[in-house]
């Protein structure tokens, strides 16, 4: 059978009939008669199936029945022009080799319940399935456009430490990194925890951002930005957290706050371009599938200046919104977070259009964050999207040293696992600006999902870390 090359599913629908072809995949379904079946196989180069029609005559009874959804196949045949399958071409095939059954009555996607909650308790399965095939294209292209646009830009790829001993955000939710013995915990004289007897002689725990470590490499070499997974151990289930999730982390020397929006704002309409001009295929799927609007909200986001304003004006607009009978379930107050709906009153409701929100008050926000004159709030930036709520956070960051120390003082925070990074402020600080996206946020926009679960391959959430 190897005489001929094998040929990807994408590349035979796009090709002429006539030639002889060698293909591989799963079988997805086969259906026909006692003359002739039709066995719909995709190797997941597309979200479309080719047809393979196998004319009984040809085959083994036996082999036939090894046919069955799920299994794999080596099919050789000539590419012919179809009628009716809904393609332009499908194989007639002259050699169908099994290369791997699959029993029906195990094959856990071979069930009837084909729901999404499903899908995730045999998440190990789950990416054969037609929908996480397009997830999974679209995530590998979001990754393709982000390297792409900052290297356009010139921007380095700087890779941070996953093992840290700072926590970036002073959030506190940070999940240990130790080779202790869990039995045996050594401890010191006051009875604490004696971590200089741990692997790196010291507390350390999984990164939840790699920021301060970028600001060491935009301080260095003017623009970088990571890409890389980062761990919150916030217990909080709901369809938009993960407990490991990708965030991208641009920084960049001499950026003021504007500019620091300018570029987030550039950015994600270029990622939603990106995926319009090449996932079309599969956003179709995903459209028809899940979530009618897909396309059309990915397009009203890329023409569309985002709506700039300020933390404290929002809070009179949701008040106002208050007062003329919108009932929220969390309370709206001058210096608390939003909660999502609240995000989503003023994107979807109110300016009907993503909306980059800034100064905020400075205690809800980190402690690196530009302090304005008002004393109250800071130099910080959420993007917000339609479904999501917020998809980025930054902020130009406090570049005097005195008030940086200040702050950390201020909160009580310890300043001996910070010292390498004060030294930035130290040694030719410089103005400069940064921000995260989150790239699952970011997928949940570009796929119409609705869960984050469903746009990573393998989620990791409060009791569930499997496959
Ligand atoms: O707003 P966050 O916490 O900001 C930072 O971590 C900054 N250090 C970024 C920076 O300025 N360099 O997180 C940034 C983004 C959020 O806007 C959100 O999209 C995403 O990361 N994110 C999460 N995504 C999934 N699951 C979680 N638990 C997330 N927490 C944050
Ligand atoms: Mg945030």
């Amino acid at each position: 059978m190897e005489n001929v090359k094998r040929t990807k599913i994408k590349e035979l629908l796009n090709s002429e009939p006539g030639a002889q072809v060698l293909a591989k995949g799963w079988v997805r379904t086969k259906r026909g008669n006692k003359q002739v079946k039709f066995i719909a196989l995709n190797d997941g180069s597309t979200i479309n199936n080719i047809q393979v029609v196998a004319n009984a005559e040809l085959f083994d009874e036996e082999l036939l029945k090894r046919i069955t959804t799920g299994a794999s196949l080596a099919v050789k045949g000539t590419l012919a022009e179809s009628i009716g399958s809904g393609q332009a071409v499908e194989i007639q095939a002259t050699e169908i080799e099994v290369l791997g059954d699959c029993d029906p009555m195990r094959f856990p996607l071979q069930k009837k319940d084909t729901s999404l909650e499903y899908l995730r308790s045999v998440a190990h399965m789950r990416l054969r399935t037609n929908t996480f095939g397009a997830v999974l294209r679209i995530r590998n292209q979001m990754a393709y456009a982000i390297h792409t646009f900052f290297n356009q830009k010139g921007f380095v790829y700087l890779h941070t430490p996953i093992i840290t001993q700072s926590d970036a955000e002073g959030a506190g939710d940070m999940f240990h990194v130790t080779t202790m013995d869990l039995k045996n915990i050594p401890l010191d004289k006051k009875g604490e925890v004696d971590f200089s007897k741990d692997f790196f002689g010291k507390k350390t725990s999984l990164t939840v951002s790699g920021q301060l470590e970028g600001e060491l490499g935009a301080t260095a070499v003017g623009e970088i930005y990571t890409f890389g997974p980062t761990f919150r151990a916030e217990n909080s289930n709901t369809p938009r957290h993960l407990a490991e999730f990708w965030m991208i982390e641009p920084e960049m020397a001499f950026y003021d706050i504007q500019d620091d929006m300018d570029l987030a704002e550039e950015f994600v309409k270029y990622l939603v371009q990106w995926a319009l001009d090449n996932c079309m295929d599969d956003l179709k799927f995903l459209c028809e599938k899940y979530d009618e609007e897909l396309i059309d909200r990915m397009r009203s986001v890329v023409g569309i200046n985002f709506e700039r304003v300020t933390y404290t004006r929002a809070v009179q607009i949701l008040e106002e919104a208050i007062a003329n009978g919108t009932v929220f379930e969390y309370p709206v107050q001058w210096g608390t977070d939003f909660q999502s709906e609240h995000e989503r009153y003023l994107v979807e409701k109110y300016f009907g259009k993503p909306v980059i929100l800034i100064d905020f008050p400075k205690d809800i926000k980190a402690f690196y964050m530009k302090q304005n004159e008002d004393g109250r709030t800071v130099r910080g930036m959420d993007v917000l999207f339609p479904k999501i709520g917020e998809i980025i956070g930054g902020s130009e960051r406090e570049a005097s040293l005195e008030k940086l120390e200040k702050r950390i003082e201020e909160l009580g925070m310890s300043r001996k696992n910070l010292e390498w990074y004060i030294d930035t402020r130290r040694y030719g600080s410089v103005p400069h600006s940064g921000f995260g996206l989150g790239f699952e946020r970011l997928l949940l926009f570009v796929t119409g999902m609705s869960n984050i679960r469903d746009v990573i391959p393998f989620p990791r959430t409060p009791k569930n870390a499997e496959f």
